[in-house]
C-alpha cells in the first residue's frame, strides 16, 4: 500500500491531498481569491504570506479527513513549478521539512503535469496524446507519446489565454478570475464587435494573445470616449469566439497532425463550456478520443498533484533536499532538477 501526501502552493490556492494506491482519502484547498478580488489579479507577496498561514491548516485538516497521521505517509510530493517564486517555496519548504522528519522521499512535481494527469481521476490516458495546456500562465499543445514525457509542439509567445480571459474582464467591470464571468456573459451575447484574429506567430501550432486583448481595451476605452454603450454580453461573446476559436483551431490541426490516439484538456481555462462544446463537437465519430478533467479538477489541487507523484513514485523518481524552486520549469524538461 503506497500513500502519498502532496502539496500546491504555486498561484492562489494552498491546496494538500492524500491517495492511498491512488484512491483519493482527502483534497484540501484553502483559495485566496476573495482576497486577491479588490486588486485584479494575484498580489505574489500577499499571496506567498497567506499560504504561510494556511499551510498548517490544510495539512491538518488533509490528515484528519484521510483519518491518518504524518508516520502512515509514504512520501510527501510538492509543485516545484512553474509558478510564482514565493508560493513555490512555501510548499516546498513544508515538504521538504517533512520528508526530513519522517525520512521519507521527496517528489518533485510539475504543476502542468498535474493538470494534465488530473484526468486520470475521470479515465486512462492513451498514448500519443495531447494536451491541450490552458491556464492563467500558460497556454501549451503538448505531445506525449509515452507516461511522463512531455514534448512542447506548440505555446503562446506573449499572454497565455486565461490572461487574456482576466484582462478583458478587467475592462469590462467583471469580476476576477474573468473567465467564469465571460463565458456567463457570453451566453446572453451575440458576435457584434469585430475583433482581430490574432496574427499566427513563427511556429504553426503557436498562440498569441496580447494583440487581441489590447484591440478589446482598445476599442471599449474608443466607444467609451465616443459615448457610446459597450454591450458587455456581446464583448464576451465577441472575444469568446476569437480567443477560444485560436486553441480549438490549432489544437484540432495538431491531433490530427500528429495522429494522436487521444485529446486531452487542461487547466483553468478548460472549465470553459464554450471550448468544451466545440472541442465535443469536433472528435465526436472522429477516431481521436476526447477527455475533459471533471471541473474541480480544472482549478489548482493537490489532488492532482498526487496523481502525478503516484506515477514517480513507482519509478523511484526522487528528489534531494537540496532541492530549489523553479518558477519557470518548462514541462520537456521534467526531470532535470
Ligand atoms: O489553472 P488555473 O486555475 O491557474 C493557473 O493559471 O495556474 O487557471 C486560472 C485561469 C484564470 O485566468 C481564469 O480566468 C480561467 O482560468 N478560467 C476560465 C474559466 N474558468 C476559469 N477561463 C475561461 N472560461 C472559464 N469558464
Amino acid at each position: 500500500m503506497t500513500r502519498i501526501l502532496a502539496i500546491e502552493s504555486s498561484c492562489d490556492e494552498t491546496a494538500v491531498a492524500i491517495t492511498e494506491d491512488g484512491k483519493l482519502l482527502s483534497n484540501v484547498v484553502a483559495t485566496q481569491i476573495s482576497v486577491h478580488e479588490k486588486y485584479g489579479g494575484v498580489m505574489p507577496e500577499v499571496a506567498s504570506r497567506l499560504h504561510c498561514e494556511n499551510i498548517p491548516f490544510c495539512l491538518k485538516e488533509a490528515l484528519e479527513k484521510a483519518n491518518l497521521s504524518f508516520s502512515d505517509i509514504d512520501a510527501f510530493a510538492v509543485t516545484r513549478g512553474p509558478g510564482l517564486i514565493g508560493c513555490l517555496h512555501v510548499g516546498l519548504q513544508a515538504a521538504k521539512t517533512l520528508a526530513l522528519l519522517y525520512d521519507k522521499p521527496l517528489i518533485p512535481v510539475h504543476h502542468l503535469a498535474g493538470h494534465i494527469y488530473a484526468n486520470e481521476y475521470v479515465g486512462e490516458l492513451k498514448f500519443p496524446l495531447l494536451c491541450v495546456v490552458v491556464s492563467g500562465g500558460n497556454t501549451e499543445l503538448v505531445l506525449m507519446e509515452r507516461p511522463m514525457q512531455f514534448r512542447i509542439v506548440g505555446e503562446t509567445k506573449d499572454d497565455a489565454v486565461g490572461e487574456c480571459y482576466d484582462k478583458v474582464a478587467r475592462v469590462l467591470g467583471l469580476p476576477y478570475p474573468g473567465g467564469l464571468p465571460i463565458d456567463k456573459a457570453a451566453k446572453e451575447g451575440k458576435h457584434a464587435y469585430d475583433l482581430p484574429t490574432p496574427a499566427s506567430p513563427d511556429g504553426e501550432y503557436d498562440f498569441s494573445y496580447s494583440g487581441l486583448k489590447t484591440a478589446v481595451i482598445n476599442l471599449v476605452n474608443s466607444l467609451k470616449m465616443k459615448g457610446e454603450p459597450v454591450s458587455v454580453p456581446d464583448m464576451a461573446r465577441s472575444f469568446q469566439d476569437v480567443a477560444i476559436g485560436m486553441v480549438v483551431e490549432k489544437a484540432s490541426k495538431a491531433a490530427f497532425a500528429f495522429g494522436v490516439k487521444q485529446v486531452v484538456l487542461a487547466g483553468g481555462v478548460s472549465a470553459n463550456s464554450y471550448l468544451r462544446e466545440r472541442m465535443k463537437e469536433i472528435f465526436e465519430g472522429s477516431p481521436i478520443e476526447l477527455l475533459i478533467p471533471p471541473l474541480w479538477c480544472t482549478t489548482d489541487n493537490a489532488a492532482m498533484i498526487a496523481k502525478v507523484a503516484e506515477h514517480l513514485y513507482e519509478k523511484k523518481v526522487f528528489a534531494p533536499l537540496t532541492l530549489g524552486v523553479d518558477p519557470n520549469w518548462k514541462i520537456d524538461h521534467y526531470l532535470e532538477f
